[in-house]
């Protein structure tokens, strides 16, 4: 067994070098815990790890049986977060093959490992992606399921051997669904930095930094106040609070849950454009172009249930200060 301290919590979180699972890692070492990363650092950056964090990081794969159950045996957890997944959706329709295998069967085998070694509590990113256009918006967490991606079915395929796995081996767990995951630490630590880059405000930013010539603007004729796709923007700092509190939850005695993360109220386009305009007082060139197939006009989530169940409130619900902390950091990565 570890040398780690005994009365203190050791967490295990897979994908702690990626962009929102570094961030949770830096929340739980500030509530006190103790973590261990596993992440393939296919797309991790461990230097970010090494610098900003205390975690032990360990290189390896959720896909990996082996190597689990010597994880498993070195320490005791008293939880795991599962971030580690691909992420990218346009990709998961070319390539739906490494989806499944990667986010499903990477998923079954950690399961199966946690439960050879007696780990009952399990924190799991799903995606408001598995709803697939919204019937009702703010969208709450028993909306009819119905994915239009491999990325977002392998995501509710997990959520369903979720259920399973409590009925049959007692797993409690609990899976926060992510609207769009914004903003940086606000100490500019850390930050996203993916590549590929498919996200809003990343690539508006980058447009500030004279990285790209324009932002492309998809479809300006949905049925919204400015004709532009409406998304809910919630900080990345709030997101990694949640992951603290749904790991408390459980600790407490807390059953499987489902949970939406996400502001409660949605942004245009435009609206972040022109935000990303006042904030980093650069003109960020726009241009307009066809819809693309499959974005629905407005995503928002309900977050009641997360306020109600975790006593969670996001502290950053303000757009301006979302991109202002991602500003921070592209200027610093990036600049
Ligand atoms: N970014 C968002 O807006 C968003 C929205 C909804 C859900 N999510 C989910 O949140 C999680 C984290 O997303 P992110 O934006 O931080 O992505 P990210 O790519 O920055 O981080 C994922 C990390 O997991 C690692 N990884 C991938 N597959 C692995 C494997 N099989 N074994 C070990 N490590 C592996 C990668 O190297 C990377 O460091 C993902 O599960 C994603 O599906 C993200």
């Amino acid at each position: 067994m570890s040398s780690t301290n005994t009365s203190t919590p050791t967490i295990l979180v897979t994908g702690g070098a990626g962009y929102i699972g570094s961030h949770a890692v830096l929340a739980l070492e500030q509530a006190g815990y103790q973590v261990v990363i596993l992440d393939s650092l296919e797309y991790g950056h461990q230097e970010l790890v090494e610098q900003h964090l205390n975690a032990k990081l360990i290189k390896g794969n959720t896909t990996d049986r082996a190597l689990l159950d010597q994880v498993f045996t070195q320490y005791k957890f008293a939880a795991v977060m599962h971030f580690a997944a691909y992420i990218a959706v346009g990709e998961s329709v070319t390539a739906p093959a490494d989806y499944y295998r990667n986010n499903v069967y990477g998923t079954l085998n950690l399961l199966q490992a946690m439960e050879a070694a007696g780990v009952k509590r399990f924190v799991f990113s799903s995606t408001c992606a598995i709803y697939g256009p919204p019937k009702t918006v703010p969208i709450p967490e028993d909306h009819p399921k119905n994915p239009i991606s491999p990325y977002a079915s392998s995501k509710l395929m997990v959520e369903m051997m979720l259920k399973d796995f409590q009925k049959a081996y007692g797993l409690q767990s609990v899976c926060f669904r992510y609207f769009n995951a914004a903003g940086a630490d606000p100490q500019g630590r850390l930050g996203e930095d993916h590549n590929p880059e498919t996200h809003l405000i990343p690539l508006v930013l980058q447009t500030a930094l004279g990285k790209r010539d324009h932002i492309s603007i998809y479809g300006t004729d949905y049925p919204t106040r400015d004709g532009t796709c409406i998304r809910d923007y919630i900080h990345v700092a709030d997101l990694a609070n949640a992951h603290v509190k749904g790991v408390q939850y459980l600790i407490d005695g807390g059953e499987t849950t489902f949970i939406n993360l996400g502001n409660g109220s949605g942004f245009t386009v435009r609206e972040v454009i022109e935000a990303a305009r006042q904030v980093t007082e650069h003109p960020i060139p726009a241009v307009e172009c066809e819809r693309r197939p499959g974005d629905p006009p407005s995503l928002i989530g309900s977050s009641d249930h997360a306020r109600e169940h975790l006593g969670w409130v996001p502290q950053y619900a303000d757009l301006e200060i979302i991109i202002g902390h991602a500003w921070q950091w592209h200027q610093k990565r990036h600049g």
